[in-house]
């Protein structure tokens, strides 16, 4: 009988704490979607996220002006060599030309200062797309392999950094009251600027994959020597990389 009857309260203490947690969630739900971009404000980002975006424009800026000269180089070579090829590289070549005008633009935009060492990459890209095709198409290709393997996983870092460091207080755009992290639901976690470059960079990331399988369907692995050639391609993009970043 004792027993039955403390079963019994138990169960109730148990539904009734159930049933208090599903409306706590249920009241955070609805305030969370309470919420939209028009009706929030967000904090300014700190020092350390402006210099980190700023290098994020400037280093991406210089890889697509390298990817649209490397492309021009290879273009020039093995456009009328080999006429299959012609599409293939000019559409890879379009793409790499329109990254290249958006990163320029968010450059003037954000007033960041392009790469000092910007007539180095020019030269050195061309000089990668020209060298590569005159050995053959295939090494051409490895190069393309090689190139965006590297900024593939670029973009991803960029992606993973913007994604996880860049949790800026968002507040009431009339009150100016901090927001609660139960308030703040996917519409606003980001702010328009953070989340256009998000989708920039993840847009992209995705062409450079895209560019990467279609050197792999034309032969890049026939390449000889394949394995020298690519390493030696990364560990050029891997220092253009670091350097572009900084100076
Ligand atoms: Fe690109
Ligand atoms: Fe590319």
């Amino acid at each position: 009988m004792f027993s039955k009857r403390v079963t019994v309260n138990v169960l109730r203490l148990f539904c009734t704490s159930r049933v208090a947690l599903e409306a706590s969630k249920k009241k955070a739900k609805a305030k969370a979607q309470d919420y939209i971009p028009e009706n929030v404000k967000y904090g300014a980002l700190s020092k350390a996220q402006k210099a980190f975006l700023d290098r994020v424009i400037r280093v991406d800026q210089a890889g697509e002006l390298g990817a649209n000269y490397i492309y021009m180089g290879q273009y020039a070579v093995l456009s009328t060599k080999y006429p299959h090829l012609k599409p293939v590289l000019q559409h890879m070549w379009d793409q790499e030309i329109y990254h290249h005008d958006t990163f320029n633009k968010l450059q003037h935009q954000r007033r960041v200062r392009p790469s000092l060492l910007t007539p180095l990459w020019k030269v050195g890209a061309i000089g990668i797309g020209v060298g590569t095709a005159l050995i053959s198409k295939e090494a051409a290709m490895a190069c393309t392999v090689a190139v965006e393997t590297v900024i593939g996983g670029h973009y991803n870092q960029q992606l993973r950094v913007l994604m996880n460091q860049f949790n800026i207080p968002v507040y009431d755009k009339e009150t100016g009251r901090g927001l609660t992290p139960e308030e703040i639901n996917k519409e606003i976690e980001t702010s328009p600027e953070l989340a256009s470059l998000k989708s920039t960079i993840s847009t992209f990331r995705d062409d450079e994959l895209e560019h990467l399988d279609t050197a792999v369907e034309h032969d890049a692995d026939k390449a000889v020597p394949y394995i020298l050639l690519t390493e030696t391609i990364k560990l050029v993009c891997r220092g253009a990389i670091w350097t572009a970043e900084r100076v």
